[in-house]
């Protein structure tokens, strides 16, 4: 799946969710998550995202690697 991380908090531009055909990227406090059980790895969010936030998850920069597990984190409970 695609990953939002660290350039995303306090920008959320929304861009990326105009983009995703399947409406899998929801709203956080402080930032956009992707449920990673939803998306269906279309691409679609990655361009679309001014400030280069979302990428693939095997892609995600070693410094970031801490928003997979967030993201992981704020889909596993309610
Ligand atoms: Fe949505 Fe596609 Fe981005 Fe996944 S890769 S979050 S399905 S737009
Ligand atoms: Fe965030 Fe970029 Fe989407 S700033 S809300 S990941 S378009």
């Amino acid at each position: 799946p695609y990953v939002i991380a660290a350039a995303c908090i306090d920008v959320m531009d929304r861009s990326c969710v105009e983009e995703c055909p399947v409406d899998c990227i929801y709203e956080g406090d402080r930032k956009l998550y992707i449920n990673p059980a939803e998306c269906i790895d279309c691409g679609a969010c990655e361009p679309a995202c001014p400030v280069q936030a979302i990428s693939q998850d095997r892609r995600v920069p070693e410094d970031q690697a801490a928003f997979v597990a967030d993201n992981a984190r704020f889909f596993s409970h309610p």
